[in-house]
């Protein structure tokens, strides 16, 4: 006997249909499930290609552009087009919001490609990450950016681990696992767990003092309580600490000794990076906040690349963490 295993796409499929739902965001994620497995070829190639490299250019962040940031974006956008279902997209790879079926559309996508550059050249794990918010259905539609609290969805690929996370509003988040015919399946659901002996805190170590004083307080308290892990690609790090409960935090930097590096709006940026894994997080029985103690999914976007200090994980560490933070001084 031939054991089949349950597709995304099947699950996805019954999932509308138990809620009474449209195919509209099915023909989405058909789109970005041929984005990520194109992505993943590429990527599992690119040693051999030579598409690991730099691509010569610069992003107006002052960024190097990888190959692999072109290639990922190139091909997302491609898949965005076809489907005919988006609006408009907000990419890290393009300065630009994207409008890409303004009259037509039903969602917008806010999407890193390929997260996590500085593992590219090693061909180690990165991230295409993204949030997925719908279109005022009940009247005009005024394109505005939207807080991660009005996300209907947010996901990430790990590439090229071949698993795939997704967040589904007031439906818990699940995870997939690529097969041999590259098609994700198996859903799981993915709850944080409750029992503290599995959990990890994950963190640039070498940031550690350029942080807020009562934040490296706080971590001088709490570190030897949990296992230190550190990844370099908010992705993979995100994936574990979903499993096996814990924190992913990336601080405002406001003590480098170099104050022109100082970070006071942290590094990650707040809709397609942060507001992705606080969706997923919450939906897994966790939180996030910013460096305020505020909600990460309360926080109105002014600018699509803006910037957000992330702490996400289990529930009461992040709360914990919050109080600190709410005290200013
Ligand atoms: O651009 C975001 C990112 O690459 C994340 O994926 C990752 O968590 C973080 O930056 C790593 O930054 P750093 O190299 O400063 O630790
Ligand atoms: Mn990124």
């Amino acid at each position: 006997m031939i054991r089949f295993e349950q597709t995304f796409m099947n699950f996805l499929l019954q999932h509308q249909e138990k809620h009474n739902r449209t195919y509209h965001f099915l023909i989405l994620m058909d789109a970005m499930i041929n984005a990520a497995r194109h992505i993943q070829h590429y990527y599992l190639t690119g040693a051999l290609k030579g598409n690991l490299g730099l691509s010569g250019a610069v992003n107006v962040q002052d960024e190097d552009v990888m190959q692999m940031d072109q290639i990922a974006q190139e091909i997302t956008i491609h898949y965005l087009k076809s489907s005919g279902r988006v609006i408009h997209a907000v990419s890290e790879e393009s300065d630009e919001i994207i409008q890409i079926n303004p009259e037509g559309g039903r969602y917008f996508v806010y999407f890193d490609p390929l997260d996590g550059s500085s593992n590219i050249p090693h061909g180690l794990p990165v991230g295409f990450m993204f949030g997925i918010a719908k279109r005022n259905l009940d009247g005009p539609e005024d394109g505005h950016l939207r807080p991660g609290k009005d996300y209907i969805a947010a996901g990430m690929f790990v590439i090229p681990t071949g698993t795939f996370t997704l967040g589904l509003k007031e439906a818990g988040t699940w995870r997939f696992h690529i097969d041999e015919t590259m098609t994700f399946v198996r859903p799981t659901r993915m709850v944080l767990p409750e029992d503290t002996k599995t959990w990890e805190l994950s963190f640039n170590a070498s940031n550690r003092y350029t942080y807020a004083e009562r934040v490296q307080k706080w971590i001088m308290e709490n570190e030897s309580k949990y296992a230190f892990r550190y990844l370099g690609a908010l992705a993979g790090d995100f994936h574990r600490v979903l499993t096996n409960g814990g924190m992913f935090m990336y601080p405002a930097i406001v003590n480098h000794p170099n104050p022109k590096k100082n970070r006071p709006e942290g590094k990650l940026r707040l809709m397609y990076e942060g507001a992705v894994v606080a969706f997923m997080c919450r939906e897994a029985g966790g939180t996030a906040v910013n460096e305020e103690g505020i909600p990460i999914l309360d926080i109105q976007p002014s600018k699509h690349h803006q910037r957000t200090a992330l702490y996400v994980g289990s529930k009461k560490l992040v709360e914990d963490v919050a109080t600190v933070l709410r005290k200013k001084g």
